[in-house]
């Protein structure tokens, strides 16, 4: 771990300038300096080449690879067992397709024997509870933990005669910390960022036998600067911030056709309004935008230009024509999309070395500990499984 973690770390901070950059900043790419033969090899990217290699990881590959040398490295330092599992049974009622896939995918990778050893498995952040359920139906005692009183009624709902309690609880709370005390695994699916990181923590801390984890949404509640766990992240100093939090989760491969139809559009739209307030404004700056409401997007231009105007105290001039600023959006569409293409090498990256920070943390708090992929990526992308077990109950044959 330490050393598949300080080889990451290296390529990371060495290549910094490229992955760092925010595309809506930059009217043209930011690497021509340090990086000629690749901007070069971007620019002459049309619109259509540069949507249709979204879709084409090993042309990407092919493209880039040449023209960055760390990123083949990168891609294998992140290359992880993918972990054997079935195909799912046809899903249960109430539980979409791919959530079933995933909860099967990973509900096999957790070693668990029916009713074995004291003490109760531990859902983090559970949802309708549907991983707990099917923990429950193999036998085990289940807690799943869920702030949401709706969820938390569903899943009481859904759990009738099973050995499964949905407890209504903030995992935040020191209360939470008295469940993780009395469990001997705890299982955390797609629980978003500071909510894995407490789990972690606070698992460690109450020396819960096992932790099971797939991290998702890295950012959510984080500081403005992330705050490392282990030695040898903190020792580190890469700066990441909330932003750069954001990277591994801003790629498109489980996208459908539509969803990046109306990605462009959005993208093409924000570049728009970016024209208009610059022009506006007569200052050449980004302004950014909040998010927007989805139905917004099925709307038309104007009235995306009036809510993003309102929103930022911007009074339109009357007649406005938009033409003008949309033929410029779509210049930088392809601007963007060239910019994008570069942070896509480092998404992965990232996220590794987040993980890795909490491998290393836990194997410092006495855990042996395992990576693995534990579904394909389309599936979700939030594909990685990290799998801790204490160290005196590994070493003595037990999990
Ligand atoms: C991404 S969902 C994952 C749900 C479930 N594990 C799954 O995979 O379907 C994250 C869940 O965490 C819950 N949550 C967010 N903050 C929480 C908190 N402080 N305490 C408990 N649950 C929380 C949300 O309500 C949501 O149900």
């Amino acid at each position: 771990m330490l050393s598949r973690f300080s080889a990451l770390d290296g390529l990371l901070r060495h290549t910094q300038p490229l992955w760092q950059v925010q595309p809506f900043h930059h009217l043209r790419l930011p690497w021509w300096q340090t990086h000629p033969a690749l901007c070069e090899a971007l620019a002459a990217l049309a619109l259509p080449d540069l949507q249709a290699l979204e879709q084409d990881e090993a042309a990407r590959a092919a493209l880039l690879w040449p023209l960055v040398p760390e990123a083949s490295e990168l891609a294998a330092l992140c290359h992880l067992p993918r972990l054997p599992s079935t195909l799912p049974p046809p899903a249960p009622a109430h539980v979409p397709g791919r959530k079933w896939s995933q909860i099967w995918a990973f509900a096999q990778q957790l070693g668990l024997a029916a009713g074995r050893g004291p003490g109760h498995l531990l859902e983090w952040c559970a949802g309708k509870g549907h991983l707990g359920r099917l923990l429950a139906r193999q036998g085990h005692s289940v807690v799943s933990l869920e702030w949401d009183a709706e969820l938390c009624l569903a899943a009481r709902q859904l759990s009738t005669g099973l050995p499964q309690q949905a407890v209504q609880q903030d995992v935040m709370a020191a209360e939470a910390t008295g469940w993780l005390a009395g469990a001997r695994q705890a299982v955390a699916l797609h629980a978003c960022g500071d909510l894995h990181r407490h789990l972690i923590r606070q698992g460690a801390a109450q020396q819960v036998a096992s932790l099971s984890l797939a991290p998702c949404c890295y950012h959510k509640h984080a500081h403005e600067h992330y705050q490392p766990l282990s030695q040898a992240a903190q020792a580190s100093g890469l700066p990441l911030n909330r932003r750069l939090l954001q990277l591994p989760l801003q790629e498109t491969v489980t996208a459908g056709a539509r969803v990046r139809r109306l990605r462009w559009q959005e993208l093409s739209w924000r570049l728009t309004f970016d024209a208009l307030q610059r022009d506006l404004r007569g200052e050449n700056s980004y302004l950014p935008l909040p998010s927007i409401a989805k139905g917004l997007l099925v709307g038309d231009l104007t009235a995306f230009i009036d809510w993003a105007a309102q929103t930022k105290g911007l009074i339109l001039p009357a007649p406005l024509d938009l033409a003008p600023y949309q033929q410029q959006a779509q210049e930088r569409l392809a601007q963007v999309l060239r910019m994008e293409l570069v942070l896509g090498l480092f998404r992965r990256p990232v996220e590794l070395w987040l993980v890795l920070d909490y491998a290393l943390y836990l194997e410092e708090q006495g855990y042996v500990v395992s990576l693995g992929e534990f579904c394909e990526r389309p599936l979700t992308p939030r594909n990685l499984l990290l799998q801790a077990h204490r160290r005196a109950d590994s070493e003595a044959g037990g999990r």
